[in-house]
């Protein structure tokens, strides 16, 4: 019997319980959550329900239930060092230990290392902790820079010029606000394009590509609105975005197996879990947005749905450095995922609300995140919902399925009705098409 630890109970976390259900070999789920997921509850032998910052804690838990490994779902407890100290215990995990999550953790630590290894994809660039330099940097770069505050930020330290900065005023002030919170930041030259997602199985010396997934960022339609965790997803049959080539995605693939080498040769031991790239096809080639050091979420309820391989056996390649042993396979079919949220989500969402589920004629399709059951309701918790998955063999159909069940599904929400249709997809290959021509 192999007792695994699942840390997290979101709606990537519930597609990770899901995937691990479906595994022909005998196991026990064990959750060290957030918070009372209904779904993933079901789903594990025993679920405990704590901070997952207090590392003690999930290190008292995992040794208490004899656990064989652990899968972390969230950043919070990489960052922490969680992979450190379950390997102190002896308990291997997926995921990376805190030097090599600085990957994601430190947008700083990102960009050195990929100029130090002369890693292509990366744009020009520079550290900073206080306001010197700031000037000359915004005047080299003109009306094109990025100002991202250098930490786990829950996805709001970025500012774009355009977009969220409109002057070189403003910039100045933010780079101020960052440096009164004693936050370092990084300056960095824009980029032009559309951004996807290349997220890959590895052990450290063997990498297996998933395939490429469009994340869609912003809260409201037509990519408009604040900044979310991922109001959805979708990826295609072929398991290649409209808008890219072979070529492409043989780019992003290359970039992350030598970053995935570099991580090893700078700390002399080996990335384990998943290592997510962002990227960005301009007309100059992919370029690297940013590092995850884990599983996206929605993205993971999209790709683990394809998922025919034993997940189970994916996760103990990983460990054992055998990761090229294993025939990773993924359906030939197209994903739709859409999240629901709460109203008022991101700055404002209304809580503790109750939404109705009860009309969804195939709850396969649904993928709880930050909700709760009380007294036989669903309860909005305030962070994204519930997500629900469209499966077909093209996108349309995939669209669709999802479009059906969450069209049943009502309370104080609301959802991207554009994710995944041929209108936002049109407009994504035009953009692609017009930066190539500029
Ligand atoms: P990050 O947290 O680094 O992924 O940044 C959040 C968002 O900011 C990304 O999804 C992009 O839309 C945008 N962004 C970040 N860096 C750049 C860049 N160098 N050029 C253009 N957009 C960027
Ligand atoms: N959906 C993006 C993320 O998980 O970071």
């Amino acid at each position: 019997m192999i007792k695994i630890l699942l840390i997290g109970s979101g709606g990537r976390e519930h597609a990770i319980a899901k995937a691990i259900a479906r595994s022909p070999q005998a196991y026990q789920l064990y959750c060290f959550a957030s918070h009372a997921n209904p779904a993933i509850m079901a789903l594990s032998h025993d679920y405990l329900i704590a901070n997952l910052a207090e590392l003690d804690a999930i290190i008292h838990y995992a040794k208490h239930q004899n656990i064989d490994f652990a899968i972390v779902g969230p950043e919070a407890p990489l960052a922490l060092g969680i992979v450190d100290r379950l390997a102190e215990q002896d308990i291997p995990a997926i995921g990376p230990t805190q030097e090599l999550a600085q990957i994601e953790t430190s947008k700083g630590f990102a960009r050195n290392l990929l100029q130090e290894y002369n890693i292509p994809g990366g744009p020009q660039y520079k550290n900073f902790k206080s306001l010197d330099g700031v000037k000359d940097m915004l005047q080299t770069l003109g009306e094109d820079y990025v100002i991202k505050a250098d930490g786990l930020m829950g996805g709001k330290g970025v500012q774009v010029a355009g977009d969220h900065l409109h002057s070189h005023d403003e910039a100045l002030s933010y780079c101020q606000e960052l440096t009164a919170q004693k936050q370092r930041f990084v300056i960095e030259e824009k980029f032009y394009g559309e951004e996807f997602s290349l997220l890959s199985f590895t052990d450290g010396y063997h990498s297996m590509h998933m395939p490429t997934i469009k994340d869609h960022k912003r809260a409201f339609e037509d990519d408009q609105g604040p900044n979310t965790g991922g109001m959805g997803c979708y990826s295609c049959a072929n398991h290649r975005l409209p808008f890219l080539t072979a070529e492409d995605i043989a780019a992003a693939a290359a970039i992350n197996e030598a970053c995935i080498e570099a991580l090893k040769n700078k700390f002399s031991h080996a990335y384990k879990g998943i290592l997510y790239g962002g990227f960005m096809k301009t007309a100059q080639g992919v370029r690297l947005i940013e590092y995850n050091a884990r599983f996206g979420d929605p993205e993971a309820i999209s790709l683990l749905e394809l998922l025919e391989t034993d997940f189970i056996a994916i996760c103990q390649a990983i460990i054992n450095d055998t990761l090229d042993k294993v025939d990773i396979v993924f359906s030939q079919q197209a994903t739709v995922c859409k999240y629901i949220v709460p109203k008022g989500y991101p700055n404002n969402p209304v809580k503790q609300e109750i939404i109705n589920i009860s009309d969804v004629t195939n709850p396969e399709q649904l993928f709880f995140a930050s909700v709760s059951k009380e007294q036989e309701n669903i309860v909005l918790l305030g962070s994204r919902a519930i997500a629900v998955l469209g499966k077909g063999h093209d996108l349309a159909t995939a669209e669709q399925q999802a479009q059906i069940q969450i069209e049943k599904i009502s309370g104080p929400i609301f959802y991207r009705r554009d994710i995944g249709t041929s209108e936002l997809l049109n407009k994504q290959v035009k953009q692609v098409t017009d930066t190539q021509k500029s």
